[in-house]
């Protein structure tokens, strides 16, 4: 693997990054240590592009994921398998923001200094998730887990293109899908789960925007066009929307009108 003798120097906020993604064990997972004070310290010289996360032997990995079933939220056990499902995007989200640390040094301070405070929130909502999971009668492991988004965020090769398909993309999608869940949550009575989809969602807003933000400062504009070249293939803007597109949500988030509009009408080109 040759990733060990890569470790950055200890201290830093790069080796917390390496140590978060690497990491085994399922504590480190949950509740990291707090990064480095001073993060500032010596970026890497050189990009560091880790191929996969560190798993836990409490999380068994599969190549296929789990899917809601239409009007199947009722039971516990199909609701705390879909939440095990959003816990594990947040773990990965978390390690995502501290995979991009690493692959783009050259990044501005303020730009690594988002990643690592976004990394925080998501691992806050785990701990959502887990409180919810708890309440279910289940917990971290009791399902299997999908790495979806470690098959695919990796494949991009500029901070542009991270939060082209990161932020915009999957956190702009999960506005949306945050949306409908709190809905389908509240209507099998499960206030808990309504209200942290709620929350969830709320904070995720910070997100998108942030990756608004720097997208327009990487390329000069974040109109949908540009945004839509910046996802590397197979990617296409289908997977980074709900039904339906949570409008107002997006705009709150730094989006224009036009983008969004472009978001709700788009269509793969036919044979595609
Ligand atoms: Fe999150
Ligand atoms: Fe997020």
């Amino acid at each position: 693997m040759g990733d060990k003798q890569k470790r950055p120097p200890d201290g830093t906020l790069d080796a917390w990054a390496y140590d978060y993604v690497l990491g085994s064990t399922l504590l480190g997972k949950l509740e990291p240590p707090a990064p480095p004070e001073d993060r500032a310290l010596a970026p890497a010289s050189r990009p560091l592009r880790l191929e996969a996360p560190g798993r836990p032997p409490e999380l068994e990995v599969r190549s296929v994921g789990v899917r809601a079933r239409r009007g199947g939220l009722r039971g516990e056990k199909a609701r705390a398998r879909l939440v095990h499902a959003f816990h594990h995007h947040e773990l990965q989200a978390a390690e995502l923001m501290c995979w991009a640390l690493l692959a783009f040094p050259e990044a501005p301070a303020a730009f690594r200094e988002g990643l690592v405070r976004i990394a925080l929130d998501e691992v806050r909502h785990m701990g959502f998730y887990r409180e919810h999971l708890t309440a279910l009668g289940y917990s971290v492991g009791d399902f299997p887990v999908r790495d979806w988004f470690w098959e695919r965020v990796p494949r991009v090769t500029s901070p542009a293109a991270f939060v082209a398909v990161m932020g915009m993309g999957f956190e702009g999608g999960n506005l949306d899908h945050a949306a409908r869940f709190t809905e389908r949550f509240r209507d099998v009575g499960d206030d808990l789960g309504a209200r942290v989809q709620e929350q969830v969602g709320r904070e995720e807003i910070a997100h998108v925007r942030f990756a608004v933000r720097w997208f327009e400062e990487f390329t000069g504009k974040a109109d949908f066009e540009t945004w839509a070249r910046h996802l590397p293939a197979p990617l296409s803007p289908m997977v980074m929307r709900g039904k339906p597109v949570q409008r107002e949500l997006r705009l709150r988030a730094g989006m224009s009108e036009d983008f969004v509009e472009e978001m709700v009408q788009w269509q793969p080109a036919p044979g595609s």
